[in-house]
């Protein structure tokens, strides 16, 4: 059984408000808040410098953390200020040449959208949108069929930013093994809100942020690169911490993930986002995952009873994002009447779905994603209030 009553007594916020947006950025619990305002006060206290060597440990144990989370490798993960950034460094170590085919999805993130344009433009490299089944996932069986002799890369979004739809990652890794292409994954959606094991799944490199389904700090990010490809990727930029300057005219690069890293970093955020690992996976990922999904679908349920309103969720799978329009109210203005009662939703719109959208005739929605320390009183209390909001 989930300790509800501990999840919330250790997520300070809770008391005060309705968090239902946990996909743009969670509510960090006391455990991982604490670390990092303590690491915090000691670099005030001691200075940045010394306080890196004081914490040793604790930075260290970031990488033996998400190793056990993604069942990998120390050396095979790196530490990185964001999402996007941890993916661009996996993406853009790839060299593409004239005629090159990537293969991505429709639900694909428009910062990935944009990275893969800028390299077809700059090297004529293809990019191919895998149609979606009937449930609006990656049509696996298509992707098979459209994998060729110029297929260099696989890359998709293992949950969408803007719905509740779960991509079938495993099965997408499962046909990239067969036919030797290698395979990102944005797990940035995933990682925190879903059991996420990167051999299982057969992705050759995966990158996660730390606010979101992570509970950590903003600004913090993480990617894993599997050790077979790590030391055959040359990032698309060197410090002197992913590599070592060892005459006026040579430089070696480090092996294993520890090339895509910053020298510079933000610690703090690095020691809270491995205790926000361990504590991930001390409430266990099967049951994190099981309680947002009986959450979501008790959320769909009665958001599908109310009138006017249509709930725009695809997916066979369906995970903790809950999306949907309605005839009444445009989502800002949900939005805004929300945050009036103290419930925060967000609300995408533009390039973050923007392939999805435009497939789908979507514009903007409004987006209600859920925690496991969210609660079914909560989700009757948004109900109410988003019954109210739209009969006024
Ligand atoms: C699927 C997906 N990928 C990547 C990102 C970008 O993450 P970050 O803002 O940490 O760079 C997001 C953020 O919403 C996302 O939903």
């Amino acid at each position: 059984m989930f300790d509800i009553d501990r999840a919330r007594r250790e997520t300070r916020a809770c008391e005060n408000l309705i968090h239902f947006n946990n996909a743009g950025s969670s509510l960090m619990p006391s455990p991982i808040s604490d670390t990092l305002h303590a690491f915090l006060t000691k670099e005030e206290e001691f200075g940045g410098y010394e306080t890196a060597h004081l914490e040793e440990a604790a930075l260290e144990r970031f990488y033996a953390s998400f190793a056990k989370l993604l069942n990998c490798e120390s050396s095979e993960i790196a530490y990185v200020e964001n999402a996007t950034r941890a993916w661009d460094m996996a993406f853009y170590s790839f060299k593409f040449n004239q005629g090159d085919k990537i293969l991505t999805t429709i639900s694909e993130y428009g910062s990935n959208v944009i990275a893969y344009l800028q390299q077809a433009r700059r090297y004529g490299v293809e990019l191919v949108f895998v149609p979606n089944d009937d449930y609006g996932q990656i049509d696996v069986e298509a992707l098979g069929k459209m994998i060729d002799g110029r297929t260099k890369l696989i890359s998709i979004s293992h949950i969408p930013t803007g719905g509740g739809l779960v991509n079938p990652a495993k099965e997408v890794g499962k046909i990239a093994k067969e036919a030797g292409i290698p395979f990102l994954l944005d797990a940035c959606q995933s990682i925190g809100q879903i059991p996420l094991d990167v051999k299982d799944i057969g992705c050759d490199m995966a990158s996660g942020t730390g606010r979101k389904y992570l509970r950590g700090p903003r600004g913090t990010g993480l990617l894993y690169v599997s050790k077979e490809w790590a030391n055959r990727l040359e990032p698309p930029m060197l410090d002197q911490h992913a590599a070592n300057l060892i005459s006026p005219s040579q430089y070696e690069i480090e092996p294993g993930a520890k090339r895509f890293e910053n020298w510079e970093q933000y610690f703090a955020g690095k020691a809270a986002l491995g205790v926000a690992a361990d504590y991930a996976m001390a409430w266990g990922l099967e049951a994190i995952q099981s309680r947002i999904y009986a959450l979501a679908s008790l959320l769909r349920t009665k958001l599908t009873a109310i009138d006017g309103l249509t709930v725009t969720d695809e997916g066979k799978e369906q995970c903790g994002i809950v999306t949907f329009m309605t005839e009444q109210k445009t989502p800002p203005d949900i939005k805004a009447e929300l945050a009036k009662r103290r419930i925060n939703v967000s609300t995408p719109a533009g390039s973050g779905s923007l392939v999805s959208f435009q497939h789908r005739g979507l514009s903007h929605l409004v987006r209600a994603s859920l925690h496991y320390f969210n609660t079914e009183k909560e989700i009757e209390t948004f109900c109410d209030a988003l019954q109210e909001i739209l009969n006024a």
